[in-house]
């Protein structure tokens, strides 16, 4: 795949796009040495595996085995293709991209995606004229009437789609095509024809943290049905990744929480007020990979749902998903039912400040609690065991010695009874995993693997020694071999991973390479000779043994040669001691 992109041009890229500064804004990396670790954000964890090797420019996860260059880790995250991964991080480099070599597919994909955000551009800019215009008279009127001011409007780019819209007419006017619209989802097709798919709807267009338009929510006027019309996902919107308002939480600078709240309407009021990164889903439950995408613009969720019954449900499942991610949260609880925005316009920006964020442990026992009638006996046990199992996750023994004290008072169980409760429920997750270290020591000893030649290996890829001390017949097994060569002919760590075909291979070189180097040049050299040693030893005892056990077999014509051959790898043997 890589053959796309000239190899100079992409190891320049790989130079420039520093691993740990891009991995570093989605996880939070502690420094030891050359290495930082962090919560692996590839699966779930609550003790840190994930590694990055800032010498070596490769991350690994001693976890789940993810590992690659900073390519793979954005092909990862942000589910992108290679391609695709490339041209983020260049356009993020602001690294011009080389002439694409002849790949007419990739071209045309990435050509109709481009002709998509320029579509919806202009379409943004004719929604947002319409709204000052005669078209857009009504609709202007409905978003004064829910209090809009002109500012916000602005600020959000907000516009209107007329009940007789010709929005499809002037853009294939500005030269795009009807497939075009089509597969931007500004139009539809119905018998071979082709019309406007907004019609007498507010316009909210969706714009990434780029200042690309990937689609439109639509406001319905009055009960029209659906209330919001949503672009459906396209080469270029996919919904479950992007959240509206992106563009305004990377303009945010020094947030300490994001607010996650359901509706655009709820993002449009609160900036209104002042309350900066909000953000929304796109009509849909909140899934991982927003929860990740939240958690590069601030160290914790807030989640602002709608205080009406399914907001509580969706509160509950989105504690979860951002738990899940790895991303502290908490939420605001709006008191009778109201949503953010009415909250707000009703109560003003002070009121929304002074609401106390909620933990997550403390929002599930307010709604178990509900469930359970408390006057009972057999209610408030079994409130008790289920909020047990709430606290478990909780990992502060000061918090826990909160809740605790809660739950005895709420139920009159004595704090350590509850204590012991926390201990045994059943689905305590295992948190006394073995030690890495000791772990990964049996496991090599036992596994017969040539921890010599990989540490070797290991060595040479931080590229400080001298290109003649190690050779690729150091090595016998013919991967390690091949990997020297490889090594030895100028290909990063980085780069050969993502010559890897597949998750496997990464993982292989990443388990070799991930072993620690973290010393100065000397004792680099120090530890390659130690190698050295230990791999030349292992040679000559693995020629003797077999000369050993072959001896016996040969003809009487050949004994002296094997015998003397024997003697001199006994005496070469000694000599290593
Ligand atoms: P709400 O029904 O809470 O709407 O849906 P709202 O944002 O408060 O809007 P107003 O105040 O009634 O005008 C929350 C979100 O769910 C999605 C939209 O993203 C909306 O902002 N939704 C809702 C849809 O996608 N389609 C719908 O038909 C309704
Ligand atoms: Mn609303």
């Amino acid at each position: 795949m890589a053959g796309r992109f000239p190899n100079q041009w992409l190891d320049e890229l790989r130079q420039r796009a520093d691993i740990v500064s891009v991995i570093g804004s989605y996880v939070q990396l502690k420094k030891n040495g050359h290495r930082y670790s962090g919560l692996c954000p590839f699966h779930n964890e609550t003790a840190p595996s994930f590694s990055v090797d800032s010498q070596k420019q490769f991350y690994y996860c001693f976890g789940c085995k993810a590992s690659g260059s900073v390519i793979q880790f954005i092909m990862d995250i942000e589910h992108l293709t290679f391609p695709e991964a490339v041209e983020y991080l260049a356009n993020q480099l602001h690294l011009p991209l080389p002439e694409m070599q002849n790949d007419p597919a990739y071209e045309k994909r990435r050509s109709l995606k481009e002709r998509i955000y320029l579509a919806n551009k202009a379409a943004a800019r004719l929604y947002h004229q319409y709204l000052w215009q005669a078209e857009g008279a009504e609709i202007l009127q409905y978003l004064k009437k829910r209090g809009l001011s002109d500012g916000v409007i602005r600020r959000f780019g907000i516009g209107a789609a007329p009940g007789r819209p010709d929005v499809g007419k002037k853009l294939m006017d500005e030269g795009f095509t009807k497939e075009e619209l089509l597969s931007a989802g500004l139009m539809m097709e119905r018998e071979g024809r082709a019309f406007d798919m907004f019609r007498n709807r507010a316009m909210f267009p969706i714009i990434d943290a780029y200042g690309n338009v990937l689609g439109f929510g639509g406001r319905a006027m009055g009960d029209a049905m659906p209330k919001y019309l949503n672009t459906s996902d396209t080469p270029a919107f996919n919904k479950r990744y992007n959240v509206f308002a992106a563009n305004l939480l990377r303009k945010a600078r020094g947030l300490t929480r994001v607010i996650l709240v359901e509706g655009y309407m709820d993002v449009v009021a609160l900036s209104q007020y002042g309350v900066e990164g909000v953000a929304a889903t796109l009509g849909t439950a909140l899934t991982p990979e927003q929860a990740r995408l939240l958690s590069r613009y601030a160290p914790e969720v807030h989640i602002a749902y709608d205080g009406d019954k399914a907001g509580q449900k969706a509160i509950l499942k989105g504690l979860d998903i951002l738990e899940e991610a790895n991303v502290p949260a908490k939420v605001l609880d709006f008191p009778g039912g109201l949503d953010p925005d009415e909250f707000i316009r009703q109560e003003g920006l002070e009121a929304f400040q002074a609401l106390k964020p909620i933990s997550g442990v403390y929002y599930r026992m307010l709604r178990e609690k509900e469930k359970h009638d408390m006057s009972t006996e057999e209610g408030r046990t079994a409130y008790a065991k289920a909020c047990a199992t709430f606290l478990q996750k909780v990992k502060e023994p000061v918090d826990l010695e909160n809740y605790l004290k809660r739950l005895s008072l709420e139920t009159g169980f004595d704090r350590e009874v509850l204590l012991q409760q926390v201990g045994i429920t059943p689905s305590r997750p295992v948190t006394t995993a073995p030690k890495r270290d000791s772990f990964r020591q049996k496991a090599r000893e036992a596994s017969g693997v040539d921890w010599t030649g990989r540490t070797l290996l290991a060595v040479l890829a931080t590229g400080k020694l001298p290109k003649d001390s190690v050779s690729p017949e150091d090595f016998d097994d013919p991967t390690l071999r091949s990997l020297c060569q490889d090594l030895l002919a100028g290909e990063s760590p980085a780069a050969l991973m993502e010559r890897q075909p597949d998750e496997r291979g990464r993982a292989a070189i990443g388990d070799i390479l991930s072993i620690n180097t973290d010393m100065d040049d000397d004792g680099l050299m120090q530890m390659a000779k130690d190698c050295l040693k230990k791999l030349r030893r292992a040679r000559l005892e693995n020629e003797l043994d077999k000369l050993q056990t072959s001896l016996p077999n040969l003809l009487p014509e050949d004994q002296p040669k094997a015998m003397q051959r024997a003697l001199e790898l006994t005496r070469l043997l000694s000599e290593q001691k």
